[in-house]
């Protein structure tokens, strides 16, 4: 029996964005557990192909049995998107239909306690999205600066008391468990009005610098964009505030056709636009996916299309290869 811990968000929203179609060809970012793959691939009368990147072994191989009824439409691959570009010119994919991106991390991380992602599952400090990486929560607890953590709990946990929550982990070192990390921040942090756990801020912002996240999605963007073909669609969940900063950072910068500063009399930068908005509001979940799948509460979809013309005759050349490599 196949064991799927992760519930795909906002999945016709998705689909609809990324306009699928019969014969198109995708790549998912994120595949994790191939939750929006398998809609996708399921969705377009037996005919479009998926390329499917993730950082996390055990997460591809649920995918691979998930979507092994798909044969050589869908090829898996253990990488970073932030290498989308050679990865693609490995597999030896021409331009694509569309790129998904859902980001931030999955049920099957978050529930596996041997993970370390979770502040209420006791684990060691791992949070790796890739377990062959050398860096783990561990080594941003336990070694870095008290400065060098409260910038990184400030920048990206957004933690009013960054300052005390870095003086408070220094001070508790060593720190071994994910239970311990959560206690150590929640004396520190300020309690949330919202009652959300007032270690929140403060695995986040672990997880974030352990992953290397926003350079990651910066540069996933960055080449998810160049291997678009025209008229193809750049799709991005986000979860918080900061991913979706970027997200709607790049989305603005490629939709204009200047980006040069507002005090510059005169556009220097020789700029154009690339992406076309398809919506400047953000798409969220429906009340019924909130109550249904609670984790899908703070989702927020973008989405842009590659600008440009195709030649009629360019049917993509994007080849598939075996079924699962990794
Ligand atoms: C929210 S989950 C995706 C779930 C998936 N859409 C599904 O339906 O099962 C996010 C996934 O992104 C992966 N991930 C995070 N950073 C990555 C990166 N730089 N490159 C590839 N995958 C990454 C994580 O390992 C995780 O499996």
């Amino acid at each position: 029996m196949l064991n799927v811990r992760h519930k795909p968000v906002m999945v016709e929203e998705t689909l609809e964005a990324l306009k699928v179609r019969s014969g198109g060809q995708y790549i998912d970012c994120t595949v994790g557990e191939g939750g929006h793959a398998d809609a996708l691939l399921g969705t377009t009368n037996h005919t479009a192909r998926l390329l499917g990147i993730d950082l996390d072994s055990e997460a591809l191989e649920v995918a691979n049995t998930r979507l092994r009824q798909y044969g050589d439409r869908v090829d898996l691959i253990k990488g970073t998107f932030a290498e989308i570009e050679s990865l693609t010119l490995i597999k030896g994919l021409g331009l694509v239909d569309g790129v998904l991106f859902d980001l931030g991390v999955s049920s099957l991380q978050l529930e596996t306690a041997k993970r370390g992602f979770s502040f209420s599952r006791e684990g060691p400090l791992d949070m790796r999205f890739n377990g062959e990486q050398k860096m783990s929560a561990s080594d941003v607890v336990n070694r870095w600066k008290e400065a060098e953590l409260a910038s990184l709990l400030k920048e990206y946990g957004e933690e009013p008391r960054a300052k005390q929550v870095a003086r408070g982990i220094v001070g508790a070192r060593p720190i071994t468990t994910t239970a311990d990390l959560a206690k150590v921040a929640a004396r520190s942090a300020k309690r949330s009005p919202r009652r959300i756990n007032p270690a929140t801020k403060t695995f986040q912002a672990i997880r974030m610098a352990v992953n290397g996240e926003t350079g990651n999605i910066k540069m996933g963007l960055e080449q998810a964009t160049r291997v678009l073909a025209p008229g193809g669609r750049l799709v991005a969940i986000s979860y918080h505030s900061l991913e979706d900063r970027i997200v709607k950072q790049w989305f603005r910068r490629e939709s204009s056709s200047c980006i040069c500063s507002t005090e510059v009399p005169e556009c220097a930068c020789n700029h154009s636009a690339t992406l076309r908005l398809i919506d400047r509001r953000v798409k969220r979940p429906t009340a019924e996916e909130i109550r249904e799948n609670p984790r899908s509460r703070s989702a927020r979809l973008r989405v842009a299309e590659r600008l440009g013309t195709r030649s009629p005759d360019d049917k993509g050349d994007m080849k598939i290869s075996g079924v699962i490599q990794r």
